[in-house]
């Protein structure tokens, strides 16, 4: 559910026109909802609440400024992977004890400025990593708590790019390494070994993958209780699937009714790390049609966003519905089928392939469903185009929640060398 949704026609984001949103901001327009954004986040807690787990929303979903304060807010926590992500963390306010740290790499630098900020615990990826972060807090004079990273070895049936629990892929750590760095736990003098974790991918819809990934790990936790190693907490991670196209994911309720049970009898601390599920749908990209091109094979509909603004089809052949802003369109004009192109020097610069649209006319803008999750993170300054303005609406007002980066934003670090300029 998200609150894009036509009025007269004419697509809305809660109460304002988005016609009337593109023609004050320009395009290519990020829109976010606030009450989508926020509803969501409400519906994970509300279907668990009998645990009442920590949710901390995953930064690199969309990390902007004002979608992690709206969250915060409401008692979330971060799930964090840089220490640019804890500077955005620790700019929202986001308290320290909500604060949990994943990444396969964490520089000593970046562990140095956790420990030193207090936050909840690292998930930690690896032995060596474990034990730099003990070097790190022992040099600190602090204790640093972890949870293991466990990689569950299943499969969660999502695309290639995004499997994380499979013991083929970079992360977590295997039980039996587990097992060994928990049992002689007090070589690391510096560190408390607080929890487990588990993230075994992204874009999952079916609740069956994550019941057979906590089933294991509990039952771990339980072999682990037996041996006399009591633990805190269980991070189970983020990943839950939305709907782009087709697909028909777990609800958070039917996902809890699932969960609930194997989560209560373990008797830990429960923490869950959502991004897409809260981000995804409260946002979309909003993008104007500049040429529509016909060849001897193909008909071209190319826009101004690219694969800059939103790489998902790209990278990983990702779906993401196309909406004309005014559907009286998608009535009176017959659907034909067209590739929606950026303006980029690449062929994998699509939004779409071979997709059924309404006829589009140049001057007419599409939004991008689905966009608010990996959409403006994970976007860049290719072909030096500036990265996209963002708005967020609540009921209606809009607010800037990011400007559009100019000429100067781009070149801001770049320096030429002093022979290049005759000195
Ligand atoms: N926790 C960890 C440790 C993660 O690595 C991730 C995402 C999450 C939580 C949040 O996962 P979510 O609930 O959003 O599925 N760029 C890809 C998705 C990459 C996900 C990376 N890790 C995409 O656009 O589909």
């Amino acid at each position: 559910m998200h609150e894009f949704k036509y009025k007269n026609n004419h697509l809305y984001c809660e109460g304002l026109k988005v016609e009337d949103l593109v023609r004050r901001f320009d395009t290519p327009l990020y829109i976010y909802s606030y009450h989508t954004l926020i509803g969501h986040y409400m519906k994970l807690k509300t279907a668990f609440s009998r645990i009442a787990p920590l949710v901390c929303y995953s930064v690199k979903a969309n990390s902007n400024l004002a979608i992690l304060k709206a969250l915060v807010d409401k008692g979330a926590g971060l799930d964090i992977v840089s220490r640019g992500e804890l500077a955005r963390a620790v700019k929202v306010g986001c308290p320290p004890e909500k604060i949990v740290y994943a990444s396969v790499g964490k520089t000593s630098q970046e562990i140095e400025e956790a420990v030193k900020s207090g936050i909840l615990f690292f998930n930690v990826e690896s032995l060596p990593e474990l034990e730099n972060i003990n070097r790190i807090a022992g040099q600190a004079h602090k204790i640093a708590r972890v949870a293991l990273r466990i990689n569950p070895d299943v499969e969660p049936r999502t695309h290639k790019f995004i499997t994380t629990g499979k013991i083929t892929n970079k992360f977590g750590i295997d039980f039996e390494t587990a097992s060994g760095i928990l049992l002689f736990r007090q070589r690391f003098a510096h560190l408390k070994i607080c929890g487990l974790h588990i993230h075994i991918g992204s874009q999952i819809t079916d609740s069956a993958p994550f019941v057979a990934a906590i089933t294991k790990v509990a039952r771990f936790a339980r072999q682990l209780e037996k041996d006399g190693v009591s633990l805190e907490y269980l991070n189970i991670g983020g990943g839950l699937g939305i709907v782009y196209n087709q697909e028909t994911p777990q609800t958070a309720k039917k996902f809890a009714a699932r969960a609930l049970p194997l989560l209560k009898k373990t008797g830990l601390k429960i923490i869950m790390e959502p991004g897409r599920f809260i981000a995804g749908n409260a946002g979309i990209l909003v993008t104007k049609v500049l040429y529509v091109k016909s060849t001897p094979k193909k008909k071209f509909v190319i826009v101004d966003a690219g694969m800059n603004d939103l790489i998902r089809p790209a990278l990983y052949g990702a779906y993401h519905q196309i909406l004309s802003i005014r559907c009286t369109l998608n009535a009176i004009r017959s659907p034909e089928k067209v590739d929606i192109v950026g303006p980029i020097c690449e062929s994998a610069d699509f939004l779409a392939k071979d997709r059924r649209m309404p006829k589009v006319k140049a001057g007419e803008y599409l939004a991008v469903m689905g966009a608010g999750a990996y959409g403006s993170s994970m976007s860049s300054n290719y072909n030096s185009r500036p990265r996209a303005e963002e708005v967020m609406v609540v009921k209606d007002k809009v607010f800037a929640v990011r400007k559009r980066e100019n000429h100067s934003d781009l070149m801001r670090n770049e320096l030429i060398p002093s022979f290049l300029l005759g000195l």
